[in-house]
């Protein structure tokens, strides 16, 4: 009787301890708040690459796209890319068609691959090729607003990465091409209704003009 009072009371704690933890881990942590650290940078200026970005909001994929001078590779395999973006981010940007300071995006560039498994005919995702980033923060980045970078190493992946010179191609092609600020919304399907639906697109966005 008095062991099996005592293994009561071990069981009471031991729930009392589970559910202690489960609101330390799920309850005092709301969801979605991992990504809310995102862009962390390091002291000397470098932004560290957020492991979780596979957990933000997914925003859009795009299929062997090529633009400006770049064509495309006759006999190569077009390559994915996946957009993804902090979820704070994401629902400001859906309340007000406009990106608020430190927004961070990812782009991810994967291989794309033919016949694997079961699959006949069209392409599935294969490896990362690339991981680029685009960091909102006005007063880091007092010239466009916006520092770009790139995670891309030799075989693999970086864990920080300094913003490119504002010589780079990203910046100009961004600021002249984004049709929302310095992103593409135009190719981010939710986003882009909410901009038009806030008038935020810019006026001298064209949607028929090639760079
Ligand atoms: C010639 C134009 C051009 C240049 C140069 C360019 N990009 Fe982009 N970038 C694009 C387009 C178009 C997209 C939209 C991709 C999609 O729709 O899937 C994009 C998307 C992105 C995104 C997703 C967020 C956004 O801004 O819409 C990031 C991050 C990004 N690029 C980083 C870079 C970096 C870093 C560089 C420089 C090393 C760079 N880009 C250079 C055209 C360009």
């Amino acid at each position: 009787m008095r062991g099996n009072q005592t293994g009561r009371g071990a069981g009471r704690v031991w729930a009392a301890a589970v559910a202690l933890g489960a609101a330390l881990c799920c309850g005092l942590v709301p969801a979605g708040a991992r990504d809310d650290r995102a862009p962390r940078f390091s002291r000397s200026g470098e932004l560290l690459f957020p492991k979780d970005y596979r957990e933000w909001v997914y925003v859009t994929s795009g299929l062997g796209m090529t633009y400006g001078p770049g064509q495309p590779s006759p006999g190569r395999s077009p390559m994915f890319d996946n957009v993804f973006v902090t979820r704070t981010a994401y629902r400001e940007f859906l309340r007000s068609g406009v990106w608020p300071e430190k927004t961070m995006l990812i782009l991810e560039i994967r291989r794309s691959e033919e016949k694997v498994s079961i699959n006949n005919g069209g392409r599935t995702q294969g490896d990362v090729a690339a991981v680029e980033a685009a960091v909102k923060d006005t007063r880091r980045f007092p010239e466009d607003g916006w520092g770009y970078f790139s995670f891309d190493k030799e075989g693999g992946l970086v864990d920080r990465a300094r913003p490119f010179p504002r010589t780079a191609s990203c910046y100009g092609c961004h600021r002249n091409n984004g049709a929302v600020d310095n992103t593409f919304v135009q190719f981010y399907p939710t986003l882009f209704a909410a901009a038009r639906e806030h008038g935020t697109v810019k006026p001298t966005y064209d949607p028929n003009r090639k760079p």
